[in-house]
């Protein structure tokens, strides 16, 4: 594969496996042993047959509607989910602790997860303490609950770490999946501020979401995945535009700004 390439996805499809069945219970089994029937399993094709390579230094959006495979894509692409058919060649480091709740246990502290994570991702002791400062630092947690189970965490608090955690590891790819959704509008300007310095950093960025004005101003290009398949890949804001007519909205406020 050239090296430009940082992501290569080659006839990828992922299907989910689903039982039907409203409880699994030793009751049900036995029922349906007696009556000679199999375990009804239902298969969601969640991505069908996508083939795309994604060039180093290229800001991604990922739009559809909900449902649609992106946070199915993104969690194959971090190499969580293993594809069904096809593959995923990789370029680079990912920065896997990429959306909310990858990787976080909740009976650990912030900080234990930030320095576990590190270890786990293969960093040496010193270069994470100095990391774990500047991640603490970005996602400014209130008083004193960098300490605390994440259990105890409101949903914001857990997205800022998570988003934090993921722009500071320095990745070559970087997947973001509404990671911004949660943060309060102060946290939010400061994420974008990062993101945009990301950019130019010229890293690989993949991010979902369903601000598509946030996306016309962050990307060089987009794709359009409906029902698993992808409707459009190119330019971000023909690919945003098409999206919207398809939702049929127009250019409405509510679908450009954030929420
Ligand atoms: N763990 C799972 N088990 C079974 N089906 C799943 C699972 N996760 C997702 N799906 C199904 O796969 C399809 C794609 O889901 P996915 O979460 O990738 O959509 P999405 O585009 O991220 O949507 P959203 O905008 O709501 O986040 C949906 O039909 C969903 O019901
Ligand atoms: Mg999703």
């Amino acid at each position: 594969m050239p090296n430009e390439v940082a992501i290569r996805i080659e006839d990828l499809s992922l299907r989910y496996r689903v039982s039907v069945e409203s409880r699994v219970t030793l009751k049900n089994a036995v029922m349906r042993a007696g009556r000679r029937e199999k375990r009804r399993v239902r298969t969601i094709e969640a991505i069908k047959n996508l083939t795309i390579d994604i060039p180093h230094g290229s800001v991604v959006g990922v739009v559809g509607a909900n449902g649609a495979g992106k946070s199915t894509l993104m969690r194959s692409i971090a190499g969580i989910l293993p594809p069904t058919e096809g593959r995923i060649i990789v370029n680079g480091k990912v920065s896997t602790l990429l959306s909310l709740g990858v990787g976080f246990n909740g009976t650990l502290s912030g900080r234990d997860n930030v320095i576990l994570g590190g270890l786990a991702a293969g960093l040496d002791r010193e270069v994470l303490e100095a990391k774990f400062e500047d991640i603490a630092a970005f996602a400014d947690l209130p008083d004193g609950f960098i300490d605390l189970p994440m259990r105890t965490y409101s949903a914001g608090m857990y997205g800022r770490l998570a988003f934090s955690v993921a722009v500071n590891m320095t990745p070559d790819i970087l997947l973001i999946d509404e990671a911004l959704a949660t943060g309060d509008a102060a946290f939010k300007e400061k994420s974008f501020d990062k993101m945009r310095q990301l950019c130019e950093e010229a890293r690989t960025i993949v991010i979902v979401s369903h601000a598509l004005g946030i996306l016309n101003e962050l990307c060089t290009s987009a794709m359009w995945l409906n029902k698993g398949q992808m409707l459009a890949y190119g330019e971000v804001e023909k690919v945003t535009d098409q999206y919207l007519d398809f939702l049929n909205v127009g250019k409405v406020p509510s679908a450009l700004e954030d929420f």
